[in-house]
C-alpha cells in the first residue's frame, strides 16, 4: 500500500468554522501570541490563557469536520495515510482519519504545567501527566500525580516540538504522495517539513492563497481545501492499484 503525508494547518479546519491564525480576522488578529500561547503568559495570568484554550475547545465541540477531513479519511481506502497536522482540533479524527499526529498538541487534552521542556524557564521538575478532558480546564484544576497547575496540551511559541525522530525520517524514506494544506508555513519547525519531503515522489500545496508551496517544487492547487482535496483524493483513488 502506498504511504501519503499529508501536513495540515489551520485552513484545514477554516470552513468548519474554526478561524484561521493569521487571515484577516484571525486569532492572532485579536490576541497577542505572548499572552496566551507562551509560558511567560502562562506565568502571568493563566486565567486569560485557560479562557483562550476552553474558548476554543467549546468551538470544537460545535463544529463538524468539512468535506476536506472527510476527503483524507477517504484515502485510507487503498493508501497507507498518516496526518502530521499542526491543528489543535480533533476534526480529522471526528472524520474517521486513523493516524493523526498533532505536531502542536491537541485541545481534548490537559497535561501537568511540569510536562514539557521549556527554554529560558527551568520547571522544578518534570512530570509527565496527561490526561483527556470533556470540558475546558478550571483555574485550581491540578495534576494528581505531583500537585502541578494543569494546562492545555499545546506547544507554545517557546517550547520544543516534538518532531518523533526517527519515526519522521521513516515517513520522509517511505512517502510516496506529500499533501500540504491550508498552512500559511511560518511557524517553525512544523513547516520545515515542506523542505524535508522536497524529494517526494509526487507532492502537492493546496491553498487560496498558495505562497509558499511553489517555492518548494510542488503542485499548486489554488483553493479551498474543501473543493480541492476532495478532487485530489478523487483522482489519486482513481489512479490507485
Ligand atoms: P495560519 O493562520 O498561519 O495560515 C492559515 C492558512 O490557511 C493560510 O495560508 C490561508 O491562506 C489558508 N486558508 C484559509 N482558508 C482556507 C481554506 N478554506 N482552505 C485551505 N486553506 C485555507 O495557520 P497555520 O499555518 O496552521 O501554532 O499556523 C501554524 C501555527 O501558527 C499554528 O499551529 C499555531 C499558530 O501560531 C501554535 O499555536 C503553536
Amino acid at each position: 500500500m502506498k504511504r501519503i503525508v499529508v501536513f495540515s494547518g489551520a485552513g484545514l479546519s477554516a470552513e468548519s468554522g474554526i478561524p484561521t491564525f493569521r487571515d484577516s480576522d484571525g486569532l492572532w488578529e485579536q490576541h497577542r501570541i505572548e499572552d496566551v500561547a507562551s509560558p511567560d503568559g502562562w506565568q502571568r495570568d493563566p486565567e486569560l490563557v485557560l479562557d483562550f484554550y476552553g474558548k476554543r475547545f467549546q468551538k470544537m465541540n460545535l463544529v463538524q469536520p468539512n468535506a476536506a477531513h472527510y476527503a483524507l479519511a477517504e484515502l485510507q481506502k487503498k493508501f497507507d495515510v498518516i496526518n502530521i497536522t499542526q491543528n489543535i482540533d480533533t476534526l480529522l479524527e471526528q472524520a474517521g482519519a486513523k493516524n493523526v499526529w498533532h505536531l502542536h498538541g491537541r485541545l481534548d487534552t490537559a497535561k501537568c504545567e511540569f510536562h514539557h521542556e521549556i527554554f529560558g524557564y527551568q520547571p522544578t521538575h518534570r512530570c509527565d501527566f496527561k490526561t483527556l478532558i470533556s470540558k475546558p480546564i478550571a483555574l485550581g484544576d491540578t495534576c494528581p500525580k505531583c500537585g502541578g497547575r494543569l494546562r492545555p496540551d499545546v506547544v507554545w511559541f517557546g517550547e520544543s516540538v516534538d518532531m518523533r525522530q526517527p519515526y519522521l525520517e521513516e515517513l520522509i524514506d517511505t512517502a510516496s504522495v506529500f499533501i500540504g494544506v491550508g498552512t500559511s508555513a511560518q511557524v517553525y519547525p512544523a513547516a520545515g517539513l515542506l523542505t524535508l519531503f522536497a524529494d517526494t515522489e509526487q507532492k502537492y500545496f493546496i491553498d487560496p492563497n498558495p505562497a509558499y508551496g511553489a517555492l518548494y517544487g510542488f503542485s499548486v492547487l489554488e483553493g479551498k481545501a474543501s473543493v480541492k482535496l476532495p478532487e485530489l483524493a478523487k483522482q489519486l483513488l482513481g489512479s490507485a492499484n
